[in-house]
């Protein structure tokens, strides 16, 4: 007798439900110009920009994405006005205040990559509290990079490592990719996330700005010129449904 495989539609397309990527990274770029575009502030565009997200956040979960990455402050963005910055970590506290709520009822569970005890005080007791009401969840793993370098994040694990070494509890030989991923944020502590399998990038640009690079190896990439306000579900979706086409081969034939 046929098994039924389990199939999901995307518009009139029937999808096979093993290609939907497990785990999908964002990098939201955009949000300033659209600002200007729109004749508001840059602040109002990184709202604008939250909207977006949340939207993004429940068509993965009905994709059956199990993993959504989005990376939302770089070690880099410090480099932008007090005003600019501040206003970021104030969208924040706004976004955990009016969504945790909905998104622990949607059994989503909030992660953090990066150094978030870097950032103002009121934001990192709203993180926490988003961390800690959604931890036992095992929906959506829903990664918020913040304050997220991924060379900072190589150094941390390396310099992990070294500890350990220098502790006599490994051998330089016992150094492999297993562990070097281990103690990346994407690591142990953050409940093993898979590296991405796509990697999205709005607004244009087609670079990574420091993003995820260990754990891009083999990830698949698609950029589009929509300003990450404008990015609606529907395009998420199609470039989702386009990502099941592809011919992964990790170096394989
Ligand atoms: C992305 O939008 C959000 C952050 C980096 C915080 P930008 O603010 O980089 O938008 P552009 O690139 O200036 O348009
Ligand atoms: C990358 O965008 C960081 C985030 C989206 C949070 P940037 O706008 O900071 O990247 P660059 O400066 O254009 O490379
Ligand atoms: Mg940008």
């Amino acid at each position: 007798m046929a098994a039924y495989a389990a199939i999901l539609f995307i518009g009139d397309n029937m999808i096979d439900k093993d290609l939907i990527p497990k785990h999908v990274a964002v990098i939201m770029d955009g949000n300033g110009r659209w600002a200007t575009k729109n004749k508001v502030s840059r602040v109002s565009g990184h709202n604008q920009g939250m909207l977006a997200m949340k939207d993004i956040i429940k068509r993965a979960d009905i994709l059956g994405i199990k993993y959504l990455t989005v990376y939302a402050f770089s070690t880099e963005n410090w480099k932008r006005s007090a005003e600019e910055v501040g206003g970021i970590f104030k969208l924040l506290v706004k976004y955990v205040a009016s969504e945790l709520e909905e998104l622990h009822h949607n059994n989503v569970k909030v992660r953090i990559l990066g150094d978030y005890t870097q950032i103002p005080d009121s934001a990192v007791a709203s993180i926490e509290r988003a961390l800690k009401t959604t931890e036992n969840n095992d929906g959506l793993q829903f990664n918020i990079a913040l304050n997220y370098g991924s060379r900072l994040e190589i150094i941390r694990s390396v310099k992990k490592i070294a500890a350990l070494a220098c502790a006599g509890e490994i051998n330089a030989d016992d150094i492999d990719e297993e562990m070097i991923s281990k103690y990346l944020y994407t690591g142990e502590e953050n409940g093993n996330v898979p590296d991405p399998d796509l990697i999205i990038r709005t607004s244009g640009e087609e670079r990574l700005s420091n993003f995820l690079l260990w754990q891009c190896a083999y990830s698949e990439f698609a950029f589009t010129d929509s300003l990450w306000p404008d990015f609606t579900p529907d395009e998420f979706e199609s470039i989702i449904e386009e990502y099941t086409t592809r011919h992964r081969r990790f170096g394989g034939r």
